[in-house]
């Protein structure tokens, strides 16, 4: 049982319903603005929300078929995604066009890979309570390498409009696709 797997995070067995986004009020989520919000924000933004599974458990699914994501907030300087990964699942290098972004780990535990100017590749863990901030030049791989299903929380500013991938050659990274938001996710 999936579901069970992560119960110690509060994902609980009810159908999501538009009550339980409503209640991401309660993380205290601010208002719209037109400031750019930069990586410490938008770290304390994802800290709030993953802290309060309450507002989003109901709405957690996990799809051995392709890694599962849903946008819990859009605003017009920042947007907040809700993501799950079954062991095995991974993005693939990739950057996030012009947005700084944040990513805290909800349930479970994911490793993030990076790639330092001489090719040389860093694992860091990242476990369970723990966020990862970062600038507008950030390019990662995020993998769930461990048996247990993660549920993760990200925020992006200003909102997506662009993800462009990367493979990892000898050579270091190289730029192979770009993804755009509203026709790749
Ligand atoms: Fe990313």
């Amino acid at each position: 049982m999936l579901r069970s797997a992560v119960a110690g995070v509060g994902v609980v067995d009810a159908a999501g319903s538009p009550a339980a986004l409503a209640d991401l009020a309660v993380v205290g989520l601010p208002a719209a603005g037109r400031a750019r919000l930069g990586p410490a924000r938008l770290g304390q933004m994802v800290a709030a929300v993953a802290a309060q599974p309450d507002g989003w458990g109901g709405l957690v699914r996990f799809d051995a078929g392709r890694r599962w994501f849903r946008r819990l907030e859009l605003a017009e300087d920042y947007e907040v995604w809700l993501l799950s990964w079954l062991p095995g699942q991974d993005t693939g290098f990739h950057d996030h066009g012009s947005a700084s972004g944040a990513f805290a780990v909800a349930g479970g535990r994911i490793r993030e890979r990076t790639v330092a100017g001489a090719g040389q590749v860093r694992h860091r863990t990242v476990a369970r309570g723990t966020v990862r901030s970062f600038g507008a030049r950030h390019v990662h791989d995020v993998v769930n390498a461990f048996a247990e299903p993660a549920i993760t929380v990200h925020a992006y500013s200003p909102p997506l409009t662009a993800m462009r991938r990367y493979e990892l050659t000898g050579s270091g990274l190289v730029h192979t696709a770009t993804d755009h938001a509203e026709r790749d996710w």
